[in-house]
């Protein structure tokens, strides 16, 4: 039998949700654990077609048949293995590379590779617990890490010689590079962590694939990990996610922080749903491996400016995975901490308020919106509606992507164009308005709504609070508009009466007045009077 390299496949699973696809054809409802419906493949009335999302499997109770994303698209549509391939790559979005048989070379590199790592990682656990280790296991148990959490995610010492060079030094030089454990420089190989706190980071199949190195005298970098290899893409892995899958599964949630040690301890104090991705950019990749588990995430950023923007990244990266059942929200960790911090100083119930308080999704997106645009000026709210528009569109769920629409033309109608918060001094002394204007006013905005965005800018330097209720007015269109707009000239003619008022003033002072300024004044006066004269002519 032909044996395929199946990190290509391992993908598409990974990328796809087995239920998404069998739902194309099949109505599922979800009951326990599994999703149920009627088996495509033999006649039947009640359900016996069971899919397992986690495991990434289907069976049927009454035929017997089962299998995984692959088979399933093979035989419910008749196609071959590399029809099936290019189908289900065409529905994830990505390239199909050429299939390419894995060669008995590569079979036993990668054997090799996760042989050196595993061994690597001993040696490191076992240095942790020696003298040379002595300052890590302080600092690591300083941290609050206990004897059970070390050896249950291996960490270890890496000294400051080349231990792993020396260990291995029978052993071929191109089968250590390959793990990123050793480089060869100008004198020779060498270790690339050295006197580290080491993290071993694990595939789905709890093999160590690279490590993740903190340094323990304060120095720059603060931590180094493997560079990409073979078998290691750093932004196709998520830390902790091959201790949290099972959790993430019971808890219907992951829930996403930013450091490793953080997603450590929290898997430790009540949250074992907890991972993080490596280095601190969150990638596609990562988001669509938590959502083959289920969509429901809550991202726990910093509460500082660079922990909003990357909560915003984080949610447009989401939108795509987003469906109607989805739960994704964004929680903040003020005071300048981070979760590890939080637990350590204020315990679980404070770290569980952070995570219950969590943003939904969509407020969080409005919040962030109205944040970075202005929204009370024309321009802002025209950008920031762009920008909305467009991570709208991102749903790939059309009944959904309106729905959310129409639950953001609300928002703007009520918040923007009904303008609460908005309020606006003028720079020059003009009388209040009087109640009766002031009523009118209120009516015509609440019966023409169209007519309040046109004026918006004039209307809200009035000050006048816009959000009571009001009866709508009698006047038509045409003439609540001509009623603004001769305001609005009576506003300014006001104004300019009194600019010229303190010209005259100074000039009676004795100080120097600008002549051309005062006539310009005039000039508008004139202008702005036979304007009104005429518009209420007409009226
Ligand atoms: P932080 O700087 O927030 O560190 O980086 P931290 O997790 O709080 O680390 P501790 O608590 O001081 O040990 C967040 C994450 O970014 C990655 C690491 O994965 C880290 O956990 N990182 C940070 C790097 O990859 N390199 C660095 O130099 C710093
Ligand atoms: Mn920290």
């Amino acid at each position: 039998m032909v044996k395929y390299d199946n990190s290509f496949t391992d993908e598409l699973r990974q990328r796809l949700s087995l239920v998404d696809v069998i739902s194309r054809r099949v109505p599922l409802k979800k009951k326990g654990q599994n999703y149920w419906g009627c088996c495509p493949f033999h006649n039947e009335k009640t359900p016996s077609f069971s899919v397992n999302e986690d495991k990434g499997f289907y069976h049927c109770f009454g035929c017997g048949e089962h299998g995984d994303i692959i088979s399933f698209t093979m035989k419910s549509e008749n196609i071959n293995f590399v029809e099936a391939i290019k189908e289900l790559a065409d529905m994830a979005g990505i390239k199909m590379p050429e299939i390419k048989q894995k060669t008995q070379q590569q079979i036993e590199d990668e054997e090799n590779y996760i042989k050196i790592t595993d061994k690597a990682c001993k040696i490191y656990q076992d240095l942790l617990y020696q003298d040379a280790g002595k300052h890590a296991l302080e600092y690591i148990k300083n941290r609050g890490f206990n004897d059970e959490m070390i050896k249950k995610y291996r960490i270890g010492y890496a000294p400051k010689s080349n231990m792993i060079s020396s260990y291995f030094n029978n052993t071929k030089i191109e089968k250590l590079t390959a793990t990123g454990l050793v480089r060869v420089g100008d004198y020779g190989p060498y270790d690339f962590f050295r006197d580290k706190l080491m993290f071993p980071i694990f595939n789905a199949h709890n093999q160590i694939v690279a490590f993740s190195g903190r340094s323990l005298d304060g120095s720059e970098p603060k931590y180094i990990n493997t560079s990409d290899t073979e078998l290691f893409h750093k932004r196709q892995t998520i830390f902790g996610f091959n201790f949290a899958r099972d959790a993430i599964h019971r808890a219907n949630r992951s829930i996403v922080v930013e450091g490793q040690i953080d997603a450590i301890q929290m898997q430790n104090h009540g949250f074992p749903e907890t991972v993080a991705p490596l280095g601190t950019a969150l990638t596609e990749d990562h988001i669509a491996i938590l959502c083959k588990s289920n969509r429901n995430i809550v991202f726990c950023f910093d509460g500082d400016s660079a922990g909003q923007k990357a909560a915003v990244r984080a949610c447009t990266m989401v939108l795509p995975f987003l469906r109607e059942t989805s739960d994704v929200k964004f929680a903040f960790v003020t005071g300048g901490k981070d979760p590890d911090e939080v637990l350590k100083t204020s315990g679980e119930s404070a770290m569980r308020k952070i995570i219950d308080n969590a943003i939904p999704l969509i407020d969080f997106l409005w919040d962030s919106v109205n944040k970075s645009y202005m929204v009370n000026t024309p321009g802002g709210r025209t950008q920031a509606e762009k920008y909305l528009k467009d991570c709208i569109s991102k749903i790939q769920d059309k009944i959904f992507q309106n729905e959310i629409n129409q639950e953001y033309n609300n928002r703007k109608f009520n918040q923007w164009h009904k303008w609460k918060q908005q309020k606006y001094t003028p720079d020059i002394d003009i009388p209040d308005v009087d109640i009766m204007t002031v009523n009118l006013i209120k009516s015509i905005v609440h019966t023409y709504p169209e007519l309040a965005e046109k004026h918006m800018d004039f209307l809200m330097s009035l000050n006048i609070s816009f959000d009571e209720d009001t009866n709508k007015t009698e006047l038509s269109v045409e003439n609540s508009e001509k009623f603004i707009i001769s305001f609005k000239l009576q506003r300014y003619i006001k104004k300019l009466e009194n600019d010229k008022k303190q010209l005259l003033e100074n000039a009676l002072n004795g100080e120097n007045y600008d002549k051309e300024l005062l006539n310009d004044i005039d000039k508008k006066l004139t202008e702005s009077n036979s304007k009104l004269e005429l518009l209420l002519d007409m009226k």
